[in-house]
């Protein structure tokens, strides 16, 4: 669902006017649609409909409480990968029994946190976080739920930095060793092997890659199971991509389908940990002209948000569309649309061809994921604010970081 429409020449996100949301709560501001990220959710849960499931939110999309509180309540488990992650959870309502704990660095503190939570399981990524959390586990008088993280060594067709299933990758466990990893496992007294994960990449527009790597992911359930070694689910991962520019992603139910028909006639639970699928078009980060320049070769539309308000064109040379609030007859000039901060790389957009004035607002699309989850304060900057809006009612789910807090835990030296 695309929550965005031109109403009376104004944009808006449902039935809220964007030029409204920016008089009430300045810019730069990111605004999400309650329905878009509701239908997006129960897309993937419709498509698993009849089939044991949980989908766990891969949360580090976007972290807000209202968000996680929204996809709790409409069932989802989550996929966290820290301690803070966890918090969260907790924090918004969610239930830690659905929560699934991946990442290379578990540190113990977060091991202990999560066993006193009794999360679903840990997704363990090397032959050491299994000896930890089997000791750590031992410790505290409790069983660790575990799965191990096996990389398939196929190529999701990504951009390098967002792909993880390859053999060189930091992430999961070589196909080869999974069995040994597995037997080592059920040695191990403090652990209780639950099932097997994978997770390949991120923004995957293709399905081959997932199909490929459920059949090595399969293989090697076939081995374990003729080992006595018995899975409950299978976890599957997230990755799949979005429609930035022209992309073409398979929809929802043609992605699932594909990977059931491989399922048919297991027994298994199948977890998914969808993140950018269910949040990144929910999502846009509202900005306002604040200087129009025109330089000797280049155009410039600098506008109040930043780098360190949406870091993916800097860090990937991302693509996010940047439309009009409130859009001019005009054909307009091209303009680099970049922010404030003192890095050449501080650019939301390059050689847009946009009717522009000082003053305009613009909406920069997609970024509903890994948007404010990557913000910083670079430059001082205070993060951005963070709206819900749900039919033609707006909510402040985040307030603008007051410019004190981010200096509130720093401390001068005493004197001489
Ligand atoms: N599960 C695991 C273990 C992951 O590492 C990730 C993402 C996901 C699930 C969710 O992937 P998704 O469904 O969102 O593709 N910052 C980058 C994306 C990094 C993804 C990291 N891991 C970006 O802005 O494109």
């Amino acid at each position: 669902m695309n929550p965005l429409s031109l109403q009376h020449n104004h944009l808006h996100i449902e039935s809220a006017d964007l030029v409204a949301i920016a008089d009430t709560y300045a810019t730069p501001c990111y605004v999400y649609s309650h329905t878009a990220l509701t239908q997006a959710f129960q897309a993937f849960d419709q498509a698993l409909h009849g089939r044991n499931h949980l989908i766990c939110y891969a949360m580090k999309a976007n972290s807000n409480l209202a968000i996680l509180r929204l996809f709790a309540s409409l069932g989802a488990g989550f996929d966290i990968v820290s301690g803070g992650e966890l918090q969260r959870v907790l924090a918004a309502g969610g239930d830690p029994g659905k929560v699934v704990f991946s990442g290379v660095g578990k540190t113990t503190a977060e091991m202990r946190l999560a066993l006193d939570c009794g999360i679903l399981c840990f997704n363990v990524e090397s032959e050491a976080e299994l000896h930890r959390l089997n000791e750590t586990a031992g410790q505290m008088g409790k069983i660790a739920p575990v799965s191990l993280r096996v990389n398939p060594d196929v190529d999701a067709n990504t951009h390098p930095y967002i792909s993880t299933g390859l053999k060189g990758s930091k992430f999961g466990v070589a196909h080869e060793d999974a069995l040994r990893l597995y037997r080592l496992a059920a040695s191990l007294p403090h652990l209780k092997i639950e099932g097997i994960d994978c997770h390949i990449g991120s923004q995957l527009t293709e399905t081959r890659p997932f199909a490929d790597a459920l059949d090595r992911v399969l293989t090697l359930v076939d081995a374990l199971e003729a080992e006595g070694i018995v899975l409950h689910h299978l976890d599957l991962g997230g990755g799949l991509g979005i429609r930035y520019q022209d992309e073409t992603p398979p929809p929802v139910a043609e992605y699932i389908s594909a990977l059931l028909v491989k399922l048919q006639g297991r027994a298994h639970t199948i977890l998914l940990e969808p993140g950018r699928a269910l949040v990144g078009n929910g999502g846009l980060l509202l900005t306002r002209v604040e200087y129009i320049k025109r330089g000797t070769e280049k155009n410039f539309a600098i506008v109040d948000a930043a780098m360190n308000d949406l870091m993916r064109p800097a860090l990937y040379d991302a693509h996010h569309d940047i439309v009009p609030v409130v859009p001019r007859a005009g054909n307009g000039e091209v303009y680099e649309i970049v922010g404030p901060v003192c890095e050449s790389g501080d650019f939301l957009g390059h050689e847009r061809r946009l009717d522009l004035r000082q003053g305009d607002l613009l909406a920069i699309l997609s970024a509903g994921a890994y948007g404010m989850s990557m913000s910083s304060n670079y430059n001082t900057r205070a993060r951005a604010a963070e709206v819900m809006v749900r039919g033609q009612d707006s909510f402040l789910i985040r307030e603008r970081e007051p410019i004190e807090h981010l200096f509130a835990l720093e401390h001068t030296l005493p004197r001489l």
